[in-house]
């Protein structure tokens, strides 16, 4: 089967968070089952651009509103993801350094939409399926049924995966112009409360719709920023599918980003050296346990209670560890974790920012990464962190609901709480701190969680059996 997925991120070409994982690793499991998968994403200016080759594979131009844009597609020429990667380029538009963050998004990714079915209804060799990715690609089912020059293309099944719908990509209906001349009777299929939603909108135009853990499509009924309403009436296309991990980048054996690499066998040792090259970068002591939290600093990940977590825990447990903090965000959140380091000398530190290679380290030297995250739809961190033999410590929602259990529960090897407060995150690193004491039951986790079986192999398979059904 062919499958052409639809994404803003991609790993390695840009990523800014799970999205890119999952859309760098999904089509290569895809096409080692059998299938041809590809994907199509904006040519951002990533070095990733400038140091591999492309070849041109279509040039067009369409309208969006006012204005005439021109629009190239060019193709990596050796296939070295493991699949063909199409990149769009629209100048004016497409061509900066960032994915997202400016503030003309809207245009940008509506004009990105516009510029992948143009070419597709154009291309001499189209997909089976046609899978898209969040917010930044849902209009295309819309635009693939009810624009008038593209609706050949209503033939080809569409798939919406939601990786998290907090985020929807609203437009008022003032720019309702923008998307190519379609078909007004259709208005309710881009409307949710008066204005354009192109989540809403590919939730009810794809053929089949996917969220990355059964928790929280079944939370999504009761908890998706405003679209709970939808979810609740489109159940019956709706399916979770749990992602995977790439185990190929993320394995502490080969990783070149870490010092000392190391698997199963001598995970105390390889741990060990990994936690000294962030204990002397950071001043931190490598005789206490070290609990890191990596991850966007935003509401949803909870990361706003992090710094009086932190406070509370070397204050009332006597400094007895370690945090370290790896992230980017909301600019007060940031500010706190960055002034906190001159109060907490020697027990904490931070890095704000984003750093590939520090958070490979750090899954590596951590002994528990902290996820306190009040929505979570799947997470990706807490399966590399037990990759790397790092104990997660989750709130239980979403992803992290189904995919650690609790040391209290049979056969559990994680840390897992209820509420996204700053009482059960210390609470949590008190629990943490017991179990560290006893060296043998670490060792036997770190063994059980490198072992567990996240790959992508399983979800891969899913997604193929899925596509079948639209056949
Ligand atoms: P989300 O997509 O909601 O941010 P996930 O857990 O699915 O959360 O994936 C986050 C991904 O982004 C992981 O690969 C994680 O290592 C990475 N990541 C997040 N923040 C940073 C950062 N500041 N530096 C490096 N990697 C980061
Ligand atoms: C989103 C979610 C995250 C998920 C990732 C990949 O960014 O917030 O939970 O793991 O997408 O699907």
């Amino acid at each position: 089967m062919e499958i052409l997925h639809v994404s803003a991120e991609c790993y390695p070409v840009a990523k800014a968070g799970g999205l890119g994982d999952v859309v760098g690793a999904l089509p290569k499991y895809q096409n080692q089952l059998g299938h041809i998968a590809k994907v199509v994403m904006p040519m951002y200016r990533t070095k990733f651009l400038y140091e591999n080759d492309f070849d041109i594979t279509h040039k067009g131009s369409f309208a969006m509103g006012h204005y005439w844009f021109n629009y190239t597609i060019i193709k990596e020429k050796t296939n070295k993801l493991g699949f063909d990667l199409f990149l769009v380029d629209i100048n004016g538009l497409l061509d900066r350094e960032a994915v997202y963050g400016y503030s003309d998004d809207v245009e940008r990714f509506t004009a990105f939409q516009i510029a992948v079915v143009d070419w597709l209804s154009k291309w001499n060799h189209q997909p089976e399926i046609v899978h898209v990715h969040d917010h930044h690609t849902g209009l295309i089912p819309f635009m693939m049924k009810h624009c008038y020059a593209y609706q050949h293309l209503s033939v080809i099944p569409t798939v919406l995966t939601i990786h998290n719908a907090q985020y929807q990509g609203w437009m008022g209906w003032d720019k309702s112009n923008y998307i190519p001349d379609w078909n007004t009777w259709e208005w309710g299929k881009l409307d949710w409360e008066k204005n354009i939603n192109p989540l809403a909108s590919a939730v009810k135009c794809a053929s089949k719709v996917t969220t990355v853990s059964q928790s929280y499509l079944e939370e999504m009924r009761h908890n998706a920023n405003g679209l709970e309403n939808l979810f609740e009436y489109e159940r019956g296309k709706c399916i979770g599918i749990l992602n995977g991990i790439d185990d190929s980048v993320w394995d502490p054996a080969v990783d070149t980003y870490i010092e000392s690499n190391f698997s199963v066998e001598n995970v105390h040792e390889g741990k060990l050296a990994s936690k000294k090259v962030l204990c002397d970068l950071y001043n931190l002591d490598i005789d206490k346990p070290l609990f890191v939290f990596i991850g966007r600093l935003v509401h949803e990940k909870a990361a706003d209670l992090l710094p009086q977590a932190i406070y509370d825990s070397v204050y009332h447990m006597q400094g007895t560890m370690s945090f370290l903090i790896l992230g980017s965000g909301e600019p007060g959140v940031e500010w706190e974790l960055e002034n906190m380091k001159n109060q907490l000398v020697g027990y904490y530190n931070s890095k704000i920012g984003y750093n590939e290679k520090l958070s490979h380290q750090m899954y590596a030297g951590a002994d528990f990464l902290l996820m306190p995250s009040r929505v979570e739809p799947c997470g990706l961190n807490q399966m590399y962190a037990m990759r790397y033999g790092t104990i997660p410590i989750v709130r239980n929602t979403g992803g992290l609901r189904d995919t650690v259990i609790d040391v209290g529960e049979p056969g559990g090897y994680g840390i897992v709480f209820n509420d996204a407060t700053v009482w059960d995150i210390t609470y949590s690193v008190h629990r943490a701190l017991e179990l560290y004491k006893k060296p043998k039951r670490i060792n036997k986790i770190r063994t059980t969680i490198m072992k567990i079986d996240n790959s992508w192999e399983n979800s891969a398979d899913r997604y193929i059996n899925l596509y079948n059904s639209l056949q």
